[in-house]
């Protein structure tokens, strides 16, 4: 279980969730197009924790960004992205 920080929630993903799915869940504003590391439109600023890919992704990810459809939280991680409506947690 990894534990995500955001402009305005923490939260925890969900066995098998990737980020960006637990983006979504928790109404996060987070683009997507591919969903698999080809196109770089997820592009989030990480602003602490280190994620991993299982698969090198495609698309460039500069330093201080994180691709959150296809890498995997290694540790906590703070993210720099506002959501944009906030759902009861489960
Ligand atoms: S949605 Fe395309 S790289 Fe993440």
């Amino acid at each position: 279980m990894s534990r995500v920080r955001t402009r305005d929630l923490s939260f925890d993903l969900r066995a098998g969730e990737t980020l960006l799915e637990g983006l979504e869940r928790t109404g996060h504003a987070v683009e997507y197009q591919c969903r698999s590391g080809y196109c770089g439109a997820c592009r989030t600023p990480l602003l602490a924790g280190r994620v991993e890919y299982p698969h090198p992704p495609l698309a460039y990810v500069p330093e201080g960004e994180i691709l959150p459809c296809c890498c995997r939280p290694a540790e906590p991680v703070s993210l720099d992205i506002p959501v944009l409506e906030i759902k009861r947690q489960a």
